[in-house]
C-alpha cells in the first residue's frame, strides 16, 4: 500500500489494486493524478453520499477509475508520456460536474439537462480549479475538448450563448477569453441546433470516451433504473434508499 497522506487513500490504493497496477505503474499514475484528486473540490466529488454517481459509486471513485483504466490503454499502446498525461487529467476531470445529478429539483430545458451540459460544467469547472493545467496553448485545448466531447456518440449542448442554463455559469463568465472561446469553438463542432455530435478531434479525448463507457457499462450501470436515471436526472431506486 502507497502512503499516499490524502483522504481516500485506502480507496484509491483498493483501485489501483483492482486494476492490477505494479507499483512502479502506480506511482507512475499518481505523479499525475495526485495533485489533481486532492483538490477540496475533487475530494467532495469522492462522498458517496454527497455526490452519488451511478449505482453506489460516488462521482470520485468513478473518475478514478476512468482516469486509471486511461492510463493503463495508453500504457498497452505505447503512448508518449506527454500524451500518457494529456488523457490522464481529461479522465480526471471529464465529469467534474457542478452538482450532484441525480433526483435534484431543476426545472430544465430538454437539451439542457445534465447529459447534455455536464461535459461543459466539467471543462468549466477543470479550468477554474486547476488554471495552471490550462496555460499551454495546445494542452488547452485538447484537454478541454477531450472533456466536451467525452460523451460521444451522446450528444453535448453547444455554448452559443446564456440559454444554457449551466450551474456554473458564473464561473465561465470568469474564465480567461481564450478558454471561453476553446469551450464555445469544441461545443460547437458538428452542431445541429443546440447540441453537437462530436468525436473529440483528438486521441487523448477519444481514448477518455472509451474508457469512460467501458467503466460505467462494465460495473456501474447493471440497472434499466441507472440507465435511464442517465437521460432523464431521475432515479427512483435513489429515492427509495434515501427514504
Ligand atoms: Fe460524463
Ligand atoms: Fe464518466
Amino acid at each position: 500500500m502507497i502512503n499516499l497522506h490524502i483522504q481516500n487513500e485506502k480507496l484509491l490504493n483498493d483501485l489501483l489494486n483492482r486494476f492490477e497496477l505494479n507499483e512502479h505503474e502506480k506511482k507512475e499514475f499518481l505523479q499525475i493524478a495526485i495533485p489533481i484528486i486532492e483538490h477540496e473540490e475533487f475530494q467532495k466529488r469522492m462522498n458517496a453520499e454527497e455526490f452519488p454517481h451511478h449505482a453506489k459509486v460516488s462521482l470520485g471513485e468513478h473518475i478514478i477509475s476512468d482516469a486509471i483504466l486511461t492510463y493503463k490503454l495508453t500504457k498497452k499502446k505505447k503512448w508518449k508520456k506527454e500524451e500518457q498525461k494529456r488523457a490522464i487529467r481529461i479522465a480526471l476531470f471529464h465529469d467534474l460536474y457542478e452538482l450532484p445529478w441525480q433526483n435534484n429539483d431543476y426545472k430544465k430545458k430538454f437539451f439542457n439537462k445534465h447529459g447534455f451540459t455536464h461535459p461543459i460544467e466539467a471543462a468549466v469547472n477543470a479550468a477554474t480549479w486547476y488554471p495552471e493545467l490550462f496555460k499551454e496553448e495546445v494542452e488547452r485545448e485538447i484537454i478541454l475538448d477531450g472533456i466536451i466531447h467525452h460523451m460521444f456518440p451522446f450528444p453535448v449542448r453547444t455554448l452559443n450563448d446564456k440559454d444554457a442554463e449551466l450551474h456554473n455559469q458564473e464561473k465561465f463568465e470568469k474564465l480567461p477569453t481564450n478558454i471561453k472561446k476553446n469551450i464555445i469553438d469544441s461545443s460547437k463542432r458538428k452542431k445541429v441546433k443546440s447540441i453537437a455530435f462530436s468525436r473529440s478531434k483528438y486521441q487523448e479525448g477519444r481514448i477518455v470516451s472509451k474508457a469512460d463507457k467501458k467503466i460505467a457499462w462494465g460495473k456501474e450501470l447493471k440497472s434499466f433504473h441507472g440507465l435511464l436515471a442517465c437521460v432523464t436526472g431521475r432515479n427512483p431506486k435513489l429515492e427509495k434508499k434515501d427514504k
